[in-house]
């Protein structure tokens, strides 16, 4: 009891200093103060270097041109604006260099180096290097990076990688064919060269590109990665479906990283294999162009394609059955509008006997009913709690995530009030009936409606999955539907914790007493953003005294969000998050569960403690 009033009354302490090296503490974490670069060189440098470039580079790392996990997660649930912010600020700071490395090639190499850098091999067709990276080899803004101050290791490294396609930028990718055609010894020679050098005027990129030498094609590299703006739809219908496009997330399934958007060929993870989204965009051949609007109302409603094949309940069938024919028709009317892509579908690749028709008919016996044909579901008199019903049910497909699934992934008689573990995650998604969960009938509509839109309330944080929700869906709800989805979660809560049993989750946990090593590394690491007595800080750092998801019975979101890290999404309504640094490469198992039992035992909280093996399992399988 005494638990459940002080996860109430949850608020955020002191405002947090606000500027952009606050919010990139996560960044800095690996990078250096500043983003200066790590000790070893490992951690490149950002600061100073232009901003474009970096901006380029954390869009390549998100849509896979190149790679790096642990970064990526981060910047995952980050939009191309606040990208470019942080590239901008890091390209702003003007901090000085430290001495180049001493020579320790012999001086033919760094010869043979100094030559193909500055004047390139004609005979070869290999350009001068500083033809494009500026005579002073400090770069060209907005997009040309330098090649001073770089270690020998990082240097060899990135030309590596572009020569085995590890690295890539987007078309005309300029350093693919100058990598290829240096040679090993090419390399060796250059990188030995560069990183002996010193930077000269604190590395500030050249302004202007050198003249291009006679002869020269006209090739623009480098350029801007910013993707076409999406057109706003002026039709009524194809605006609406755009609309409902959103709510339904359908973009970030059906878009590959780095893909054209619904061109499909994102892998979906699920327990019995990888399953891959299609390509709904409007081409005849390869796409849904050649469907009807009763082609698309069937896969919808029904989970079967144009030629009656069983789809995969990846596809969120389950939850779309509920979306209206008017809704299903205006979704297709903007489908129609987008550009059509010929990405060919990826197979899937199931394990037997799961993707075979037969598997899927078994399946959908059990779990599948259409909506419509046996609505157990009692009529709600309220019209706008009706349409928040309508929405968190159907287009919203909230269940697909906050429910508990069977070994065969279905959802279980009752299981509805349950939360669980995601399929092929993992992550646990708590139950929207419980209040010791993610239940929000304690809350204020308001504080709903902040945290669907926003990602952000004093209550609590969007995360991991629950990010991209909101960054690619519920963001964009508009403000009545937002207070209709609220006001029908809000009737989730009371109305089940009495139907459903109690499980071992709402036992009260026992609380240890905190272990002086989970004291200090908390000290060490935890308490500069989440205050001294886990208060937190105003709209940056959540307060983990009183904090719901850290007091869960089950601690796989715990553990994954200190493996991990994590960024709060960008949202108009909060467009500048915060950020956490993963502690995978720093703690170890027994470090992350010391810490944790000890914020799951201080300051009000009544947590069991967590053992080391949780944190174990966890990390050997979970990405990377
Ligand atoms: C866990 C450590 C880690 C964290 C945290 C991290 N990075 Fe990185 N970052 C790296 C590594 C390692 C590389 C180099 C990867 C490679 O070799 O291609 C890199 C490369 C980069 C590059 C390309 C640099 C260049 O000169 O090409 C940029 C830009 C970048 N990171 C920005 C960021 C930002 C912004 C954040 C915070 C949102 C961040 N990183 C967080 C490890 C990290
Ligand atoms: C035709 C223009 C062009 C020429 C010639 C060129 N580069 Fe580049 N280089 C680029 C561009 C553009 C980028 C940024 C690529 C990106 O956005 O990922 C780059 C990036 C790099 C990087 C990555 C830097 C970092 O911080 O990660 C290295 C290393 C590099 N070039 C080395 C060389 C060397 C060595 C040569 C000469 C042998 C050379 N380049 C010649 C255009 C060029
Ligand atoms: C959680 C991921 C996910 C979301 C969200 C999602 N889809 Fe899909 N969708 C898939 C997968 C996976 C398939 C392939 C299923 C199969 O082949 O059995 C698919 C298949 C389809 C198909 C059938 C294509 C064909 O060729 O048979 C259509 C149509 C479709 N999706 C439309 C949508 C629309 C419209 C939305 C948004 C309202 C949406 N999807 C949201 C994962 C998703
Ligand atoms: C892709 C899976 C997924 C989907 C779809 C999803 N959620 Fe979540 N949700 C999660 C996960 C995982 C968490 C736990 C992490 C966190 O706290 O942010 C969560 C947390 C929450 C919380 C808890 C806030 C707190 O910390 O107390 C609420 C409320 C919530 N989701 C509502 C919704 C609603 C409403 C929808 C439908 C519009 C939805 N979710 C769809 C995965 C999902
Ligand atoms: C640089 C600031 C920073 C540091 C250091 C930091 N965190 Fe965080 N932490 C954040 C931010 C920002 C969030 C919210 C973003 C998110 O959840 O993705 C967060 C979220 C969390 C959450 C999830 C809370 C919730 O409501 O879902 C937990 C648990 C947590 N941190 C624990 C820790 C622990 C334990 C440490 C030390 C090992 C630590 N943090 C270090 C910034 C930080």
């Amino acid at each position: 009891m005494c638990l459940a009033i002080a996860l109430h009354s949850v608020t955020y302490a002191r405002p947090v200093e606000d500027t952009m090296a606050q919010r990139t503490l996560a960044c800095t974490a690996c990078h250096g103060e500043q983003g200066r670069a790590g000790p070893d060189g490992y951690y490149p440098r950002l600061a100073g270097k232009p901003a474009g470039y970096l901006y380029n580079q954390l869009v390549n790392f998100r849509e896979g041109r190149r790679h790096y996990t642990l970064m990526r997660g981060l910047i995952d649930p980050l939009d191309d604006s606040y990208l470019r912010e942080i590239a901008q600020h890091f390209a702003a700071l003007d901090l000085p260099y430290s001495p180049p490395a001493k020579p320790d090639a012999p001086t033919s190499v760094l010869e043979h180096g100094r030559k193909l850098v500055n004047n390139g091999d004609a005979s070869r067709k290999i350009p001068a290097c500083t033809q494009c990276h500026g005579t002073a080899l400090t770069g060209v803004v907005p997009n040309v990076p330098g090649l001073l101050g770089l270690p020998r290791d990082y240097i060899n490294g990135q030309l590596g990688g572009w020569r085995t396609g590890q690295r890539k930028a987007t078309a005309p990718d300029c350093m693919g064919h100058v990598a290829k055609s240096l040679s090993n010894q090419d390399i060796s020679a250059v990188s030995a060269w560069l990183s002996t050098q010193a930077v000269p005027g604190n590395g500030k990129p050249a302004l202007t590109a050198p003249p291009k030498p006679p002869g020269a094609p006209d090739i623009q590299c480098g350029k801007d990665t910013t993707a076409e703006t999406s057109r706003t739809p002026s039709d009524a219908q194809v605006a609406r479906g755009s609309y409902l496009a959103r709510i339904g997330n359908c973009a970030l399934c059906h878009t590959a990283r780095g893909g054209e958007p619904f061109a499909g060929g994102r892998d979906i993870k699920t327990p019995f294999g990888t399953v891959f989204s299609s390509n709904i965009s409007p081409d005849k051949h390869f796409g849904i162009g050649g469907w009807t609007a009763d082609d698309f109302w069937q896969a919808m409603h029904h989970g079967r394609s144009r030629d009656g094949r069983l789809l995969n309940p990846a596809f969120p069938y389950t939850s779309y059955t509920h979306v209206t024919r008017e809704d299903s028709d205006a979704l297709w009317a903007y489908l129609r509008s987008l550009k059509p892509s010929t990405r060919t579908n990826t197979p899937h690749a199931m394990q037997w006997p799961y993707g075979t028709q037969a598997a899927l008919w078994a399946w959908r016996t059990l779990y599948f009913t259409p909506a419509g044909a046996a609505s157990t579901r009692p009529a709600i008199q309220d019209s706008q709690i009706a349409r928040g019903q309508y929405l968190v049910q159907g287009l919203g497909h909230c269940t697909e995530c906050h429910a508990q699934r069977n070994v065969l992934g279905g959802l279980a008689k009752g299981a509805q009030g349950l939360g669980g573990v995601i399929p092929g995650s993992q992550w646990v998604a708590p139950s929207l009936y419980r209040s010791e969960e993610s239940s929000v009938a304690g809350w204020a509509t308001e504080d709903i409606q902040a945290f669907l839109r926003t990602g952000l309330t004093p209550r609590a944080i969007a995360s991991g999955p629950m990010a991209e929700v909101v960054l690619h869906g519920t963001q964009y709800l508009t403000e009545g539907d937002a207070t209709a989805m609220a006001r029908y979660l809000k009737t989730l809560g009371p109305a089940l914790a009495t139907a459903t049993a109690p499980t071992a989750s709402t036992t009260p946990a026992q609380s240890l007493p905190p272990t002086g090593r989970g004291a200090a590394l908390y000290d060490k690491h935890c308490a500069q953003c989440h205050g001294n007595a886990g208060e937190g800080y105003t709209k940056a750092y959540p307060a983990l005294a009183g904090n719901r998801a850290v007091n869960m019975a089950n601690t796989s979101n715990l553990a994954l969000k200190v493996l991990y890290g994590g960024f709060g999404p960008t949202t108009a309504g909060h467009p500048r998050p915060y950020g956490m640094p993963p502690y995978r490469l720093l703690l170890s198992d027994a470090e992350i569960a010391d810490v944790l039992t000890y914020i799951r035992s201080s300051w009000g909280n009544a947590g069991a403690a967590v053992p080391e093996f949780d944190i174990n399992r966890i990390r050997t399988t979970s990405a990377p």
